[in-house]
């Protein structure tokens, strides 16, 4: 066996400066937190053998991820985005905030500023073949009363798995939409079933999962942001049930309480009173939110998005 370089005196002087923790400057806790990624980085080349060769292809990977906009791919691939909603359940039930709507992942493909409209919305602005949908719901508090004037900022991928922006072909804001709940804390909107998504084949996400033998793909989904005054906001998605990738989402970010029942209606006259020609679907899924409160862990994950 060879000598274990990360417990000799030698590499622990190297970890103190790396990390500056031999001087009094710069911020404390980013000190730690350097000095620990930089340990295990070390830790992990040093129990795997990784030689030079497979460091730099490491390095060069990371740099393809930055240069082809993954990192909001790769996260949630690697469970991290999963873990990080795990760790504010934790926060949460320990501040003794239980039930309400699960989160789940943002995910990266969030645009801000979509078109605001009270009551309803229709989220399809481009033509599209598929499956109609109709969704529609309440957004409570933890109690059950309505919460009017509640905004649903809604978002998901057309019935090619695309999301507008990302994908140039789709007008700007198209499946996007933010709904303000009416005085009985109500939305509705029409659109169109989406597909799953998958992230792009010949990316570097890709090139990592296939490498250690797993798939980029989604259940399809319809992502949500619920936010009202007084009310901690709520990131979350619901899956459309029956999708054969339920549950093998390689975001993780499939939760039971988030595949609400789904109808495939396809009765002449039901479809004929909705002006259509095609069976549609429907959906009803209903928000619980909880009030803010001063000791409550941050709600809110700021983070940069693509405009
Ligand atoms: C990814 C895509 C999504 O549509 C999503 O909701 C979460 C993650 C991704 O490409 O990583
Ligand atoms: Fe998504």
């Amino acid at each position: 066996m060879r000598e274990k370089l990360l417990y000799t005196a030698q590499v622990k002087a190297l970890i103190d400066k790396v990390a500056g923790l031999d001087n009094a400057e710069g911020d404390q806790r980013l000190k730690k937190i350097v000095a620990r990624v930089v340990t295990d980085l070390m830790q992990t080349i040093e129990d795997f053998d990784v030689s030079p060769t497979e460091f730099w292809a490491a390095a060069s990977y990371l740099e393809k991820v930055g240069m082809s906009h993954e990192m909001g791919l790769l996260i949630p691939g690697l469970g991290l985005e999963h873990f990080l909603d795990l760790r504010m359940d934790q926060e949460e039930r320990a501040a003794g905030l239980i039930g309400g709507t699960p989160r789940t992942i943002e995910g990266p493909l969030y645009i801000e500023g979509a078109p605001l409209s009270k009551g309803e919305a229709r989220l399809d602005q481009d033509p599209e073949t598929g499956e109609v949908l109709f969704m529609d719901g309440q957004v409570k508090d933890a109690a059950g009363k309505p919460v009017a004037g509640a905004i649903v900022d809604v978002w998901h991928a057309n019935t090619a798995g695309w999301y507008s922006h990302f994908d140039q072909s789709q007008t700007p804001f198209n499946l996007r939409r933010r709904i303000e709940t009416d005085e009985d804390g109500r939305y509705k909107f029409r659109s169109m079933l989406p597909a799953g998504y998958g992230v792009p084949p010949d990316g570097p996400t890709n090139e990592l999962l296939a490498a250690i033998g797993r798939h980029g793909k989604r259940p399809a989904h319809i992502h949500f942001f619920v936010s009202a005054p007084g009310y901690r906001k709520l990131t979350t998605q619901i899956n459309i049930d029956g999708d054969p990738l339920l549950h093998d989402d390689f975001a993780f970010a499939t939760r039971d309480e988030l595949i609400p029942a789904i109808t495939h209606h396809t009765d002449p006259a039901e479809i004929n009173a909705r002006g259509l020609n095609e069976p549609f679907a429907t959906i009803t899924f209903d928000f619980t939110m909880h009030k803010e409160a001063a000791d409550l862990p941050k709600a809110v994950v700021e983070r940069a998005h693509a405009a």
